[in-house]
């Protein structure tokens, strides 16, 4: 391998956590979704996921008034509703209907469930010790759903810049015994 210097801006499009999700929140009559790719996991069980929602988001009066979200998982056939999302803001459109996403009842919380997506986490905010700061929120998933005949869903991970790779291959590897 050589290595050359590579901008610090682009760092997070090299080590991106996880698929892009589609956040829900609901507040006070009003609801609304916004792409997030800033999550990462924190506890096995009950699990716990630390993220990022900027203050600039209209989405986060809404977790921090409401302190309940859902974070919804897409796979690459809604990629452009995903993007979508990210790329507009609740305060001044209904993203469900513009976007054609159909939101659905969760069981524990306010904030709906996207139909689209294939899994859906119903999940409380239990620490806002870093919202402050970071506008870091640290949420336990009470609640989970998924369409487990999906084998391999076919996630989207944000590599920065407009380019996002999509899950394909997967590979089995035995875990070593310690
Ligand atoms: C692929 C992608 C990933 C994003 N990840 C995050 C994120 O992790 N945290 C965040 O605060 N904003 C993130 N955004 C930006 C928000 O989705 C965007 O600002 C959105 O317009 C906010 O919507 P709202 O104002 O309706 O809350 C991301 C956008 C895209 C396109």
């Amino acid at each position: 391998m050589v290595k050359k210097s590579f901008p610090l801006r682009n760092v997070y499009g090299l080590l991106e956590p996880g698929p892009v999700v589609l956040l829900t929140t609901a507040h006070a009559g009003r609801s609304n979704v916004m792409a997030m790719s800033w999550h990462s996991m924190l506890e096995f069980e009950p699990p716990l996921i630390g993220c990022v929602v900027s203050d600039r988001n209209y989405s986060y009066g809404l977790l921090k008034s409401s302190r309940e979200c859902v974070i919804n998982i897409p796979t690459v056939d809604i990629a452009n509703k995903v993007v979508s999302c990210g790329n507009s803001t609740g305060a001044r459109t209904d993203k469900f209907s513009r976007f054609g996403l159909t939101p659905v009842s969760g069981e524990y919380v306010t904030a709906p469930l996207i139909q689209e997506c294939f899994a859906s986490l119903e999940c409380r905010v239990v620490d806002t010790g870093m919202v402050a700061k970071y506008s870091y929120f640290v949420l336990e998933v009470m609640k989970a759903w998924a369409d487990s005949t999906l084998k391999h869903p076919r996630t989207i991970h944000h590599l920065g810049r407009g380019h996002f790779m999509v899950a394909g291959e997967t590979i089995k590897l035995r875990s070593k015994m310690k």
